[in-house]
């Protein structure tokens, strides 16, 4: 039986509902981090109420970053945890692993971003009582959440729970925070204040349980990290008790204590933090619940996309990324960026990768631009960690970090990384030293803003910033080398990581050369454009004019990588004399990384196997760079090595395709995609979602399938649908017009809901569209 379903049920939850329809402790970890909740702000991972072995409780706010000791980088640290809800019925303890149950049920509603679980215990003595419990994050309130047990039971039953603030919690044993003075108001509300010990980050959670039905007895309970409230209810047979528990979480590290000093955030969050959590904690839960639902179907209507497929796991998987894209971001907040796996899970520690320019922003670009500028903002913002990294590496400019925390951390890539389990020495990651072509990445999403957007303010505040410095650091990082008369770029790791040390790898070299060609336009633009505009840049980011000229001097000689005679780009110098090796057994088997069980990277280095999309996504992001057919040769040759073991791979692979004309490919492609977190591998997702596979799925679905691309500063749209959808609709903007797009019955409509644009490439048509417009055509 599959573990994970999707509900296709008829009604209005229709496509709504991911659900698990047993309990299998073998799921834990993956359950916890897909049916994790949040609002951008706070991430919960969705541990259930009663403890397990081999769970993982996570409690997340974005930004909270702290490092445990000079051996570790900073990372996200895991908050005390409010979810917990031990059990005990006629003195025995609840527990789904030890006791006779039945009707297990746990769904997450991605429609109002609801959990419930049901299920009916079955005690020794022949009762049965049966347990709702459902949880909500707020979307309206971002410092809220809320959750409800309901019990029912056929025969008398005395029920114990305990339940409160747990700091208790650590990321993986290292334990980021100290605990402050806790206090108990009104006998009722708990105050659990603690503090990070590096950075200094202040935290507080409030927690308050109220109870119907049963006669109650509740007393508080004062441990070591923990404050606890415990209930003893006598429920009679037929009686319905209800426990409604409300919970608000605020740190320092708030926006409204954006430029306050530590002492005086820290101040104020005491006495803000119980204002705010008392103004709300009389409230039950179904007001709260009410209340995100309601900012759930708003932000639905804006973003759902439909999808009309013969499988209806098209929808509701599509729905699901969505969804995790909605709660990854504090929209609003340009101090802090996305992590890998999001606020689901302590993997990759919080840091955000290339993952969020190359496969999440997309995403918000056309679907979000003021969240897209927040994005790049706060890649703005980190600039002085950037300079720094670039300094320290003996470069100018900025050297984005490979792994990003805190806007001024700097770099924060893990360098030791355990043992290696091939020769049992010490593990090395290098990426934080290698893995360059970030900071292209960042460069060339600030200028697909600008043309979707045009939002001049913000290129001329922090977009050619980013541009130029970027550009800065890769004409100082550029290697003349005279035997060959070429500028090159030695000693790197490109997108796949399977591969180190390697020189000119042909992702790397070719965005550096788009970024410093840009800079260089732009710096010349601006100079005769906006004259003081360039004198101000001169003045923060030095001699633009230098600058300029030398990118020119180098842009013609930097080495990028042709196809060879048979058509093939190498991926990196010397990539064609590496060893060919069977790959049948990794390709076949369900676990990611296999290959390090029989390799280690230095071994790796020697075969043509890939981890992910190295050239294909070249191929991708540069579309005209070679003709179709060198295209499909590349796709083919490279899809054959690549063992897919990133979860960035297949989404683009699936895009690639699509580009290709290669449909039935594509849409395998992208059910590889849509299936890496939301498929039956029971271990895939233990960390966290897979943040990046979210944005890459969407771009599947809107430029794979829908054909959206920015295509030389215009927006083409050229849909082709796989075989299996009757109908796709989904909107993007474009120039500040919101566009809906709609394929079904082989043709196409496109309607303006916004202000008259240009700019529009439709059915190979230069076209423009007045407000409230529709353009029709054959697809
Ligand atoms: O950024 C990715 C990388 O491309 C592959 N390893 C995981 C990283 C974080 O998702």
């Amino acid at each position: 039986m599959e573990m994970i379903e999707y509900h296709s049920g008829v009604g209005p939850l229709k496509n709504w509902l991911v659900a698990e329809s047993a309990f299998h402790p073998a799921f834990l970890g993956k359950c916890e981090s897909i049916f994790a909740q949040g609002n951008g702000y706070l991430g919960l991972r969705a541990a259930l109420e009663e403890t397990y072995v081999g769970e993982t409780r996570g409690l997340f706010v974005t930004g909270t970053f702290n490092k445990f000791d000079e051996n570790e980088v900073t990372e996200l640290p895991n908050l005390p945890d409010i979810t917990r809800m031990q059990v005990w019925v006629d003195g025995v303890r609840f527990s789904m692993a030890e006791c006779a149950v039945s009707g297990y049920s746990r769904t997450l509603n991605l429609k109002n971003g609801e959990l419930t679980r049901t299920v009916v215990l079955h005690t020794k003595d022949g009762k049965n009582v049966s347990f709702t419990f459902r949880r909500v994050v707020s979307l309206a309130n971002e410092h809220l959440i809320a959750a409800a047990m309901e019990v029912k039971t056929d025969a008398d039953i005395t029920l114990k729970i305990v339940s409160g603030i747990d700091g208790q919690v650590s990321n993986h044993g290292s334990q980021h925070l100290s605990e402050g003075d806790k206090r108990i108001y009104d006998g009722k509300i708990l105050e659990y204040p603690c503090k990070t010990s590096h950075s200094g980050v202040g935290v507080i959670l409030h927690t308050v349980l109220d109870t119907k039905g049963g006669r109650v007895e509740r007393r508080n309970m004062n441990d070591r990290r923990q404050l606890l409230t415990e209930i003893i209810a006598q429920v009679s047979a037929g009686e319905t008790f209800a426990l409604e528990k409300i919970s608000g979480v605020h740190t320092t590290r708030d926006l409204c204590y954006a430029g306050l000093s530590p002492d005086e955030a820290e101040k104020r969050l005491q006495k803000d933090s119980l204002a705010a959590f008392t103004a709300q904690c009389g409230r039950s839960y179904d007001s709260i619940r009410s209340e995100s639902a309601a900012a759930w179907e708003k932000l639905w209507a804006e973003q759902d996309i439909e999808v009309v497929s013969a499988h209806e796991s098209d929808q509701l998987g599509v729905r699901f990324a969505l969804y995790h894209l909605n709660i990854m971001v504090k929209k609003d907040d340009p101090r802090v960026g996305i992590g890998a796996k999001a606020m689901t899970g302590e993997g990759y520690k919080g840091h955000s990768f290339w993952d969020t320019e190359t496969f999440i922003f997309p995403y918000f670009l056309f679907a979000q631009p003021d969240t897209a500028r927040t994005l790049l903002s706060y890649r703005f913002n980190s600039l002085s960690g950037a300079r720094r990294k670039a300094k320290e590496n003996g470069y100018e400019g900025a050297m984005y970090p490979w792994e990003s925390a805190w806007i001024d951390d700097g770099e924060v890539a893990p360098y030791y990384m355990g043992v290696e389990p091939i020769t049992g020495a010490p593990q090395y990651c290098l990426t934080g030293k290698l893995e360059l072509h970030i900071t292209a990445d960042i460069a060339l999403a600030v200028w697909q803003y600008y043309q979707v957007t045009g939002d001049t303010a913000f290129m001329e505040n922090c977009g050619y910033a980013i541009l130029l410095d970027t550009a800065r650091f890769w004409d100082s990082r550029l290697e003349w080398k005279p035997e060959r008369a070429r500028y090159e770029i030695t000693d790197v790791i490109g997108p796949d990581e399977y591969k180190e040390h390697v020189d000119n790898n042909a992702y790397t070299n070719y965005l550096v050369h788009l970024n410093m060609q840009l800079a260089a336009q732009i710096a010349g633009k601006i100079k005769t454009k906006k004259p003081e505009l360039y004198a101000a840049l001169c003045g923060k980011l030095g001699d633009l004019n230098a600058l300029k000229t030398s990118i020119e001097e180098k842009l013609d000689k930097i080495y990028l990588p042709q196809p060879d005679e048979n058509g093939i780009i190498p991926q990196f110098d010397g990539y064609f004399d590496l060893k060919d090796l069977d790959l049948r057994k990794y390709k076949e088997s369900p676990i990611v990384g296999l290959i390090y069980r029989d390799y280690n990277s230095h071994m790796l280095n020697d075969y043509k196997v890939a981890k992910q999309a190295d050239v294909v996504e070249l191929l991708y992001q540069q579309e005209d760079l070679f003709p179709p057919e060198i295209k499909r040769k590349n796709y083919f040759y490279y899809e054959e090595r690549t063992l897919h073991d990133s979860s960035l791979s297949k989404a683009i692979h699936s895009v690639l395709a699509c580009d290709l004309g290669l449909y039935d490919t594509a849409y395998q492609m992208f059910h590889g995609a849509l299936f890496t977190d939301l498929g039956q591998r029971m271990a895939s997702s233990n960390d966290g979602i897979h943040s990046a596979n979210m944005g890459g799925i969407w771009q599947d679905v809107v430029m794979g399938f829908g054909g959206v691309r920015l295509y030389h500063g215009r927006l083409r749209i050229a849909p082709h649908l796989p075989k299996a959808w009757s109908k796709l609709s989904y909107a993007v903007y474009w120039q500040g017009s919101r566009l809906r797009v709609t394929i079904e019955g082989g043709s196409a409509t496109l309607i303006n809901e916004g202000k008259p644009v240009s700019g529009l490439l439709i059915d190979g048509c230069d076209r423009s569209i007045g407000s409230g417009e529709t353009i029709r055509w054959d697809c």
